[in-house]
């Protein structure tokens, strides 16, 4: 394949083992959420995105193949086009022939699964040329240097942004600010605040996909870091928590036990939960507060008709 090329930015914050260590030994403990994604996290969040309950995915797709061209007047083309967490790329096919970018540049934590997704795009778009990046986004963007020169649209679907706290959302958009630099735009899709019933529904899938993509940290730690631990005695939980304005995901220990690892030991109570993951909604209002609080400015946004998800254009300030 001509058009693709990957790089390898190996992240330094990426090791399971000090993320494991650091957060059970905390008196609330936590992993990132970016732990789910190894190859089978990455496949079961795809599972994830074709349920029903999960509304995300498949009103985001409607609104940008219903946007594309709108976006691409607003945007002009022959961008390059960045997108952190890229994962299967699929949302980007949606926009690619009416955005005409330079180039593409996928980034993922997964590099396996980022490297196949990239030469399937590179496949089907013989046009563009593609450079991958495994890449940590809640640390850096580094653009690879075969990018050419020229403005720059960093796309952000799938309200990826919402695993982040408001004050860390903060930090990763002015890293956006400036890796996209002067003229750069930015392209977010984020889940909008609504009734609990539907949130709640949408991460208790009745076919069990979220709770297994939950309880996969806990097979990774078994596999890949040798920890003793019996997965069977920890239960999926998500809820909505008004307060904070996000769904909380962790997993509750259902019985007291010790989980052994590399001569460490973490005590869990009965009842007592491992907080794997935020997940912020915001109302447009918020939103667009904290994106020109933060060097942006709003270009337009777009909420489907049931209010169910958000689409913003912003361009640097
Ligand atoms: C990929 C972070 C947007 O928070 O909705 C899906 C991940 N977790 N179901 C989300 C997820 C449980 C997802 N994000």
């Amino acid at each position: 394949m001509e058009n693709v090329t990957f790089h390898d930015h190996k992240p330094q914050a990426l090791s399971l083992y000090d993320a494991v260590v650091t957060g059970l030994s905390k008196s609330d403990k936590s992993i990132p959420p970016k732990f789910f994604y190894d190859q089978r996290g990455s496949e079961l969040f795809d599972r994830i995105c074709d349920q029903p309950e999960y509304y995300l995915p498949s009103v985001e797709c409607r609104m940008l193949s219903d946007l594309a061209d709108e976006i691409a007047k607003l945007t002009g083309k022959g961008r390059a086009l960045i997108e952190p967490g890229a994962g299967s790329a699929s949302k980007v096919r949606l926009l690619l022939d009416a955005l005409r970018p330079s180039a593409f540049v996928p980034m993922d934590i997964s590099f396996d699964y980022l490297k196949s997704s990239a030469r399937a795009l590179a496949m089907e778009y013989p046009w563009l040329p593609i450079h991958a990046a495994c890449v940590d986004f809640t640390h850096s963007l580094p653009i690879p240097k075969e990018v050419p020169n020229g403005p720059r649209l960093l796309f952000f679907p799938g309200s990826s942004l919402g695993n982040f706290n408001p004050g860390e959302a903060g930090e990763f958009l002015r890293l956006v600010h400036d890796t996209v630099g002067e003229d750069g735009m930015m392209l977010i899709g984020v889940d909008t605040k609504k009734s609990e019933q539907v949130l709640h529904a949408a991460y208790n899938d009745a076919a069990g996909l979220t709770a297994d993509f939950n309880l996969n940290l806990l097979q990774r730690m078994q596999q890949e870091l040798n920890a003793d631990i019996d997965p069977g005695v920890f239960e999926h939980l998500a809820f909505y928590n008004g307060e904070e304005g996000r769904i909380e995901m962790h997993l509750v220990s259902t019985q007291q036990q010790t989980l052994r690892l590399n001569g460490h030991r973490f005590e869990f109570e009965k009842g007592e939960t491992l907080h794997t993951e935020n997940s912020y909604k915001y109302s447009p209002t918020e939103f667009i507060n904290m994106v020109t609080d933060n060097g942006f400015k709003e270009v337009r946004h777009w909420v489907d008709d049931e209010g169910l998800f958000a689409i913003y254009l912003v361009a640097v300030a």
